[in-house]
């Protein structure tokens, strides 16, 4: 029987996928200071038992300004490194590579955690509300405060931090860095006409908006080794009138591909309103056409992302050429072990070596079992 698309493996410069399922960034708002602990431990276990191909860390912030949250993990100094480290190893036993999503939250970090309200942190917080930084001095809506608008010297500054986090993700044993462009946070602030009202070389016409990713992404592939993937997630469409758009992206796209993004992880929305707002109204595999646009016209792998909740649609996607990759998130805190789930629905053989010794073995003398017994 031939093996699914879904369970081909697949390679991003010298990085192989030993199947298509990645898990998605997930926040988990638990770290302190930045660092990660033993809940980032145990939530990442769950995945590096259950079969996935790949994995991505959370949003994880190249300066404590750029945090979503005050949990938000980072990897603005060396002390940082260890605790990715010991993810890698988890990873990496497994036969599973590692990436990280760097990030800067521009105008929406600063922002409560989930369960105390979300929405921008208050100076009288437990934790202080920080300054927020962003193209322009526009909030991200009327409840929440002011961004200052970059200078030169900021902009710099947060491109030497892209890279500075880069060589430390390096350093931690991670695979593969992902940019977060997307979501409304600095980067797709920047290349957004709505949160963008700049009118230097950074604002205006698509190239000027284009120029912090672009330089980001310079950065980053100069400060890590040649066979490292550099991944780019983008908010393919902006929710609001006169936004970013699917041509926008897919132009966006050419360029990052030029600069050496080898994947864009076509993800939308956030500019506006909260991302998870869109992803509750939507359908299974809203985002998965961003993908195949950006795969078939932007001459660059593609990740989908957003509402994969089943094996058949997961193999559809890959087997049309719709996207190399799919990434879940909920899917995979519902069931961890999707994957082997997954395989074992689409038919493939030994589908139990997904998991590890002894819980692989006991369960393929379950499959060899049921496979005897249908013959
Ligand atoms: C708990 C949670 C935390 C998330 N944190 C991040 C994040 O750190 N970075 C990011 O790009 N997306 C984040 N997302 C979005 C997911 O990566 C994913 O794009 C989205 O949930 C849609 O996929 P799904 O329908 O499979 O959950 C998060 C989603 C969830 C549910």
């Amino acid at each position: 029987m031939s093996v699914p698309a879904l369970f081909t493996a697949f390679d991003s410069r010298g990085v192989r996928f030993r199947n298509r399922i990645l898990v998605s960034p997930m926040c988990q708002y638990q770290a302190v200071e930045g660092l990660a602990n033993d809940w980032h431990y145990a939530h990442h276990a769950r995945f590096a038992l259950g079969g996935v191909g790949g994995a991505l860390l959370e949003a994880t912030a190249v300066e404590p300004e750029g945090r979503i949250s005050p949990g938000c993990l980072g990897l603005w100094h060396d002390g940082q490194i260890e605790g990715l480290r010991r993810l890698a190893d988890l990873y990496h036993d497994q036969g599973i590579p590692l990436g990280v999503q760097l990030a800067h939250a521009g105008r929406k970090a600063s922002s409560a955690v989930p369960w105390a309200g979300a929405g921008p942190l208050r100076p009288d917080s437990p934790y202080p509300a920080w300054p927020t930084l962003a193209p322009s001095a526009l909030a991200h809506s009327a409840d929440w405060p002011t961004p200052n608008a970059a200078r030169r010297e900021d902009i710099d500054r947060v491109v030497g931090a892209f890279a500075a986090s880069a060589r430390r993700a390096v350093a931690a044993g991670l695979d593969f860095v992902e940019i977060h462009g997307a979501h409304g946070y600095l980067i797709h602030e920047f290349f957004s006409p709505l949160a963008n009202r700049r009118t230097d070389a950074y604002g205006g016409a698509f190239d000027n908006r284009a120029r912090l990713a672009l330089e980001i992404v310079r950065a980053v592939r100069d400060a890590v080794p040649a066979a490292m993937p550099v991944w780019c997630r983008l908010s393919c469409m902006d929710d609001g009138e006169g936004g970013v758009t699917l041509d926008d992206s897919v132009r966006l796209a050419k360029a990052l591909a030029r600069e050496g993004v080898d994947l864009v992880d076509c993800s939308a929305g956030g500019i506006l309103g909260p991302v998870a707002r869109s992803a509750t109204q939507a359908t299974p595999g809203h985002q998965v056409p961003y993908a195949a646009r950006i795969r078939a016209e932007a001459g660059v792998a593609s990740m989908a992302v957003g509402l994969i909740v089943d094996a058949e649609q997961a193999e559809r996607i890959v087997a049309d050429g719709a996207a190399d990759l799919v990434a879940l998130g909920r899917g995979l805190l519902d069931d961890p072990s999707f994957a082997y789930h997954a395989a074992r629905r689409l038919g493939l053989a030994d589908a139990h070596r997904l998991l590890p010794v002894p819980h692989g073995f006991f369960l393929g003398r379950q499959q060899a079992r049921e496979q005897a017994a249908a013959s």
